[in-house]
């Protein structure tokens, strides 16, 4: 089975989690894209959307949904989103996609995060995917001189801007055996304006799609 495979499978068992009445909050990223293509199935239990990003968004409204913003909207039911790596404990890597700051907002307003990967993403330690950090951009040199301090390698990811107006820093050579402390220590560092670890607000359940089937694992 291929990945796409994977993705699909993956973002159709998290369908179950979107019961009548949703407030959903959707990610970003190609498996959140699958299951925006699925999304049409359950619309009758949708009773509002909120997107993480303007690609998502764009999806969505081709899709027919309505979507609202998060000051609209309100707190959320659940939020469904991918991720770059997750551990058992489902502290994860985000940011692959750029749209890390709006996720991290829109998985903290919600009850409940569905995170949905292929088994490629289960990983023992995170770090081996490249930390994606968003910085405002006048902080960019230095944050990265911070960052080169800790011994990790920032890499500006070039012509690349967030939706927020900001750039993205992807920090290579870290050994992230603390999530919970590295991501405080980094959002203490001035101009940082998200750390693509989700330590702190971790995913509630992973959806993991492997050859053999989606396996459910909960924090
Ligand atoms: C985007 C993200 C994505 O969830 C992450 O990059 C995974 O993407 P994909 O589903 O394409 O593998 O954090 O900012």
């Amino acid at each position: 089975m291929d990945a796409t495979e994977k993705k699909h499978n993956a973002a159709k068992a998290s369908l179950e989690f979107i019961q009548p009445g949703t407030a959903l909050g959707v990610g970003t990223g190609s498996t959140v894209n699958c299951l925006i293509e699925l999304l049409p199935t359950v619309r009758e239990r949708i009773d509002k959307v909120v997107s993480s990003s303007k690609a998502s968004t764009k999806l969505l409204e081709d899709q027919g949904f309505e979507v609202m913003t998060l000051n609209e909207a309100g707190d959320l039911d659940v939020y469904i989103d991918g991720a770059d790596e997750s551990t058992k404990r489902l502290h994860l890597i985000k940011g692959g996609g750029g749209a890390l700051t709006r996720e991290k907002v829109l998985a903290g307003a919600s009850r409940r995060f569905v995170c949905i990967v292929d088994d490629s993403k289960l990983v023992g330690m995170l770090g081996t995917f490249p930390l994606p950090i968003e910085v405002l951009p006048m902080a960019q040199e230095f944050v990265s001189r911070q960052l080169l301090k800790l011994r990790a390698q920032p890499v500006w990811r070039e012509g690349f801007i967030t939706d927020n107006g900001n750039h993205i820093l992807d920090v290579q050579g870290l050994q992230i055996t603390n999530p919970v402390e590295l991501e405080d220590r980094l959002n203490r560092i001035p101009g940082v304006v998200t750390v693509g670890l989700f330590a702190r607000r971790p995913a509630d359940i992973l959806l993991i799609a492997s050859d053999s089937g989606v396996r459910e694992m909960r924090a």
